[in-house]
């Protein structure tokens, strides 16, 4: 049996986001189209000679007790198979934090398939799906990846033809990180569902993935849709500000990932994606120049 295991843990972005309906457990009906990205967090986990699980994680924001969904990730594990004791779990954060891009969740599924292989669970990746959803509604897709339509809570997963090597500047307000819980709640108390917008196109955007090449790129780019931007936008400025600024630049197409505060260009290709990234003032804005992944959660390679 394996002592120890490291694991790449990649970003997501949502290439569309569209609230269908109020559900009854206050969470959300959703239609979405997630993608995984070539920006990750590394987890390295290591059996202990207790039944403590520890999380060890140097930034600041992290939390490192029983909140972080990597521990919860490991909990779940340990109730469910209480014979191999505890691990230390030790995240390497390079996803930033509050920024719509799933970096807690991708680094709960990575415990999950981390555990599973260390313990050699064998678990089906149905299996390790189903564990996922308990953890939270974006740690699903995080195990498998790629690219994926999500419906129900975000949990219901349809695999869709894989985007590969779409140029990504992805930009993030520096001090902002914008609450997934305020702004779902705020879109439902203002009744926005009710108030549809009919710039809504799931079945478009489908089609348009479906092309399977990259002549399709520029299409996909002005299908980007999030209906959390009608209660993010108006509420931070420099959100707003920001899709504009990159609006005003050669991008293919601009979107707010998720709940915010990152905020994406599609770029034709990476020489424009990186022009585009010196445009953007380095002051207060944390800028990556990536491009979209085909995998999830994946053993690191040294
Ligand atoms: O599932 P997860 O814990 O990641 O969701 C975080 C928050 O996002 C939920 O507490 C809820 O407020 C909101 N949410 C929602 N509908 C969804 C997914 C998330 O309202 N389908």
């Amino acid at each position: 049996m394996l002592s120890s295991i490291s694991l790449k843990a990649p970003a997501k972005i949502n290439l569309y986001l569209e609230i269908t309906g109020n559900r009854p457990d206050g969470y959300h009906d959703l239609v979405m189209v997630l993608q995984s990205i070539n920006l990750s967090d590394r987890i390295d986990i290591k059996m202990t000679g207790t039944d403590q699980i520890y999380i060890h994680c140097v930034h600041p924001e992290v939390p490192t007790d029983q909140t972080n969904l990597a521990y919860k990730a490991a909990k779940l594990l340990q109730n469910l198979y209480p014979n191999f004791g505890g691990v230390e779990i030790t995240i390497t954060k390079n996803i930033p934090i509050g920024a719509g891009l799933a970096g807690g969740s991708t680094n709960g599924a990575a415990v999950l398939v981390g555990i599973d292989r260390l313990w050699d669970l064998g678990l089906t990746q149905g299996e390790l799906r189903e564990l996922a959803a308990q953890l939270g509604s974006d740690v699903p897709f995080c195990i498998s990846g790629g690219t994926v339509l999500a419906v129900g809570r975000g949990e219901l997963l349809s695999p869709l033809p894989a985007l590969e090597n779409l140029a990504l500047v992805i930009c993030k307000p520096r001090k902002l990180g914008i609450s997934t819980v305020w702004a779902y709640q705020t879109f439902r108390s203002q009744g926005l569902l009710a108030n549809k917008n009919p710039h809504s196109h799931s079945s478009q955007m489908l089609a348009a993935i479906a092309t399977r090449d990259e002549s399709s790129h520029p299409q996909i780019a002005k299908l980007l849709y999030n209906d959390l931007e009608r209660v993010v936008l108006p509420a931070y400025p420099e959100i707003a500000e920001l899709r504009q600024h990159l609006q005003n630049q050669e991008s293919l197409g601009i979107l707010m990932s998720g709940s915010g505060s990152t905020v994406f260009a599609i770029a034709r290709n990476l020489e424009s994606a990186q022009r585009i990234a010196e445009s953007i003032s380095p002051d207060n804005i944390d800028v990556w120049v990536t491009t979209t992944s085909i995998h999830g959660i994946q053993e690191w390679e040294a």
